[in-house]
């Protein structure tokens, strides 16, 4: 089993599409840039959907061709429809996300679609970016719970799962939404995938910090093989077809954990906390994560660090 872990930044996306101040498109980009400083190498920067559904994203076409490219640098964006693939090519994409969930229920809220509309629709999206070579990625939102429906069996978000990766996706990511999920669920829930054959390399873990159980998530997705977690710098967001949630797994918090516990990931906490504090400002709000908040520790000198 790998010590290497990929920590995959979704601040731009899934943090800034629910804040109530809407960032400039050059406050993005610079956003951006500092994640990409802190080293950062999965960034999903925007989406290509209705900008009437999410307006706080509604200059993605610009913002994706004002970023820095380099190799080894990725950033997925979301795409709902063929409509959005088409941006997505047209802005010079090379890595796409499409999102459906476990229930017909919030995916009606949030996408217009039920569960089988949505991978119907998913299936040009994604043979088009097989053609062109693009790394695809499927989410399975409400992956523990839905806040329409309530409770959500593993088999559920497995069977889900299984059908984006019929349709082609090289990852999947259960998304717990509304953040009501425990470590004995996700050992559950990665049980049942890896069961049901998928490589636990292609399974990753969204986690929303909603009643303070992400980071437990992530330890029992460590246990469970599992290498890669979504987290967003500055804790933002959540999904605004989700009420209550509020606060993805914040990335200073991953990576503390991370290196303390040994696993390695490429990415710096102090620069990680100037990213955090940067989109705090721009956001008009305190930086309230707890290693925002206390910053690092040095071991070797009993001090915080990146305070
Ligand atoms: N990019 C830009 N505009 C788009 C679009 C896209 N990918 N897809 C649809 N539109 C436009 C249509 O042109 C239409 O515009 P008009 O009213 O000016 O003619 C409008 O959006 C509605 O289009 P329609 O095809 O009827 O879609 P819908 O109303 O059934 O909505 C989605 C379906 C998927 C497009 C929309 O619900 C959506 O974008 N949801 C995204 C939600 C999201 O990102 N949630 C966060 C993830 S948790
Ligand atoms: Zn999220």
């Amino acid at each position: 089993m790998t010590d290497r872990v990929r920590i995959y930044e979704v601040g731009p996306r899934d943090g800034l599409q629910n804040e109530a101040t809407l960032l400039s498109t050059e406050a993005k980009r610079r956003f951006v840039e500092l994640l990409v400083a802190a080293g950062l190498r999965e960034i999903e920067a925007t989406s290509f959907v209705a900008p009437s559904a999410i307006p706080a994203l509604a200059d993605a076409d610009e913002l994706l061709v004002a970023l820095p490219r380099s190799p080894g640098i990725r950033y997925p964006v979301l795409v709902p429809n063929v409509r959005g693939m088409a941006r997505a090519e047209a802005a010079g994409a090379d890595a796409i996300a499409v999102f459906t969930a476990t229930t017909d229920a919030f995916t009606t809220k949030n996408i217009r679609m039920t569960v089988d509309e949505s991978l119907a629709a998913f299936a040009p999206v994604l043979a088009r970016a097989g053609e062109l070579g693009w790394w695809r990625r499927g989410y399975v939102s409400t992956a523990f719970g839905c806040p329409y429906t309530g409770a959500v069996a593993p088999e559920r978000a497995v069977e889900v799962a299984l059908r984006l990766i019929e349709l082609g996706v090289d990852e999947v990511c259960f998304g717990d939404t509304i953040g009501v999920g425990v470590p004995a669920q996700v050992e559950a829930l990665t049980a049942r995938a890896v069961d049901a054959g998928i490589a636990v390399e292609r399974i990753a873990y969204h986690f929303h910090d909603t009643r303070g159980t992400a980071l437990a998530n992530v330890v029992a997705g460590l246990a469970g093989g599992i290498r890669c977690f979504d987290a967003a710098t500055g804790g933002t967001g959540g999904c605004p077809y989700a009420p209550g949630a509020a606060g993805n797994l914040a990335t200073e918090d991953l990576v503390y954990l991370l290196d303390a516990s040994g696993f390695e990931h490429g990415v710096d906490l102090e620069k990680v906390l100037v990213a955090a504090r940067f989109v705090a400002e721009a956001l008009g709000k305190p930086l309230v994560t707890k290693v925002g908040q206390a910053g690092g520790w040095d071991p070797a000198t009993g001090q915080p660090v990146g305070r």
